[in-house]
């Protein structure tokens, strides 16, 4: 008897701890939730490539590595926190000298980029006197990149109507910039007089993720490589003052798995799709416009990443350019993009940007705190959607404004 009794207690007891544990425990994250982790259908050479790059993108660049001298931050997850959208007191800020239809981005004077802090024993760069027009820029999310690289341009120009031809009032075109020294076209690549088609940036101004890379790496952090030797230096100290580390400063490999990182991230999941206010809200984006640039699906063409090759993927984009309007007009033209003109961006993972963000930030440089307020700043080409979506009832905008927040 007494020793049933002492069973039952040990039992108690043990059930006791169990169920307070489980209330110690935080609630399991879904992924659904969260913006990491590989597109599905990896091999465990790509998964182990994957986590390689995730290292080197968490990587915090020291004086000794060859950090700087003149940088903005010392690591790319600085600014792409949790690869997610940055925030808007981390920008980067460029500047030119626009003059008409001349533009002079400054190089000898520090261009394209600010690079507000710099090693000991060295001078920050300041914005030059020259300077009459300056931009700044927060950092986008970077989940499913490897979907769109592997589009086929002809996809993009699918989109384009740069004469506007079907007569809708949106126009969008293809942002047609020099290659870059260490591009290597691809079957995907359609070229123009030797100029490529961008399809990443805020004005679709590079063309590949290598590029961006390679530009981020030397602009935003003062790290060469390969396909960049020259280091950054404050041109105010003298005509070549950089650091002292031999360059290149990291190798072919780091760079390599920083852009297979960015291609094997996941496409952002979607939430709550079937539930009938975001179907209503998606019928609603869909019927009054929204569309029109933030088209909703595409195909990759074949990839040497068989998981990306003829995958259906929903980015809500159209990778085109689109004259805005005025109060989005940053004055800072790239490529054959003009000052009014941005790339429409992905809506995809905007659910998950308030939480990573750690507030809502939204448009290029995250001057919008709402959904509403982004949709308002829409002009130009998308004047006519603004003013449908304004037109729609206090219930309507709701169901909409869901949708968007499923993505
Ligand atoms: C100082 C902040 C900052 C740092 C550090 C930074 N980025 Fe960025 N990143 C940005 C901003 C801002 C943009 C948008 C620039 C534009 O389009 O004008 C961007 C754009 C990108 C894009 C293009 C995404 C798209 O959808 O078009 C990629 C890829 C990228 N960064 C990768 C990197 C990598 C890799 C590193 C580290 C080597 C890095 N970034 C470091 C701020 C940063
Ligand atoms: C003419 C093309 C066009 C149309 C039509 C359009 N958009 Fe946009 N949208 C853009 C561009 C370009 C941006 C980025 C502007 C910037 O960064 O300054 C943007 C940004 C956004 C953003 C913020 C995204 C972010 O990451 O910050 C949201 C939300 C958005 N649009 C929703 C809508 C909705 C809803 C509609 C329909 C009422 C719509 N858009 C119609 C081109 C368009």
């Amino acid at each position: 008897m007494k020793k049933k009794s002492s069973v039952i207690l040990a039992i108690l007891i043990l059930v006791t701890v169990l169920v307070s544990c489980e209330k110690l425990l935080p609630t399991p994250v879904k992924d659904e939730d969260v913006l990491a982790g590989t597109i599905p259908g990896l091999t465990m050479q790509q998964e182990k490539l994957h986590l390689i790059g995730d290292a080197a993108f968490a990587k915090i660049f020291t004086t000794e590595e060859g950090l700087g001298p003149v940088f903005v931050q010392n690591s790319c997850s600085n600014c792409h926190t949790g690869n997610g959208k940055g925030h808007p007191s981390n920008v980067v800020t460029r500047f030119a000298l626009v003059n008409g239809p001349s533009v002079d981005y400054l190089i000898a004077k520090g261009g394209p980029q600010l690079q507000q802090h710099c090693i000991n024993d060295y001078s920050a760069e300041d914005l030059p006197s020259e300077a009459n027009v300056f931009t700044k820029r927060m950092a986008p999310a970077i989940m499913g990149l490897g979907y769109i690289a592997a589009l086929n341009d002809l996809s993009i120009l699918a989109n384009v109507d740069s004469t506007d031809l079907n007569a809708d009032g949106i126009s969008g075109r293809v942002n047609y910039v020099n290659p870059t020294s260490f591009f290597l076209p691809q079957s995907i690549h359609v070229s123009n007089n030797g100029q490529y088609i961008g399809r990443f940036g805020k004005k679709a101004e590079k063309v590949t993720i290598q590029d961006q890379v390679v530009f981020a790496l030397k602009q935003d952090i003062g790290i060469t490589s390969d396909f960049d030797m020259v280091d950054l230096y404050n041109y105010k100290l003298g005509v070549y003052t950089g650091d002292l580390i031999p360059d290149p400063e990291v190798s072919v490999d780091f760079v390599n798995s920083l852009v297979f990182y960015m291609r094997t991230l996941k496409a952002p999941p979607r939430r709550d799709a079937e539930d009938a206010d975001v179907v209503a809200g998606e019928k609603l984006f869909t019927q009054i416009g929204c569309v029109s640039c933030h088209v909703s699906t595409f195909t990759t063409a074949e990839s040497d990443i068989a998981a990306l090759s003829n995958q259906t993927f929903y980015p809500y984009s159209d990778f085109l350019l689109h004259d805005m309007g005025t109060a989005l007009d940053d004055k800072y033209p790239e490529g054959s993009a003009a000052s009014n003109e941005w790339r429409t961006p992905p809506l995809w993972g905007l659910g998950l940007a308030e939480e990573s963000q750690g507030g809502l930030f939204l448009m290029h440089d995250g001057r919008a705190t709402s959904f509403e307020n982004a949709i308002s700043l829409h002009s130009g080409e998308a004047a006519s959607r603004r003013a449908a979506f304004i037109a729609l009832s206090d219930a309507e905008k709701a169901q909409l404004i869901k949708f968007l927040k499923s993505l």
